[in-house]
């Protein structure tokens, strides 16, 4: 259903004996052009985050600091992939209509995402029940 599958994507760091300084845009490797970004921070243990899917916007996720899981893939269902992002200058690319859940949150962790769209909540399918049933449909065209 999803246009394509979700990859981890190497960022383009630019080392240097200073410190790395990592940067992204469409012209480093980015798959769309960054619109919006935000950044998930300070998640008690054990929360989960960004239990949705969208229908348009495709995003990039990047670990700035500490680790977290991203499971990937129908919820409920055993059809499900585990990415463990620990390195600041590889992000996870997730194309549109992909279900995710961020989990696992080391207590330093910060999560930022890059998405292709600004905000609007009626991009969000935010129930696993409608996923699974537009997935279902998808499926048998
Ligand atoms: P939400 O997407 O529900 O968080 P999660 O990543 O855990 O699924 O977003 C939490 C709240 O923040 C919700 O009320 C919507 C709001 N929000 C914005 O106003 N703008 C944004 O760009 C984002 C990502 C969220």
């Amino acid at each position: 259903m999803a246009l394509s599958k979700p990859r981890l994507i190497d960022l383009h760091r630019i080392a240097d004996p200073r410190g790395n300084l990592t940067v992204v845009s469409e012209a480093d490797g980015l798959p769309f052009e960054p619109v919006r970004c935000y950044w998930i921070n300070d998640v008690p243990g054990g929360c989960q985050r960004q239990g949705h899917a969208y229908f348009t916007s495709a995003e990039v996720i990047v670990p700035l600091a500490g680790s977290f899981t991203v499971t990937t893939g129908s919820p409920g269902s055993a059809d499900t992939s585990d990415f463990l992002l620990t390195r600041p200058d590889r992000g996870l690319y997730i194309p549109p209509m992909t279900w995710r859940e961020l989990h696992s949150f080391t207590v330093n962790a910060v999560a930022l995402v890059i998405s292709s769209t600004l905000y609007d909540e009626t991009d969000y399918i935010r129930s696993a029940e409608q996923f699974n049933s537009l997935s279902a449909t998808s499926d048998e065209i």
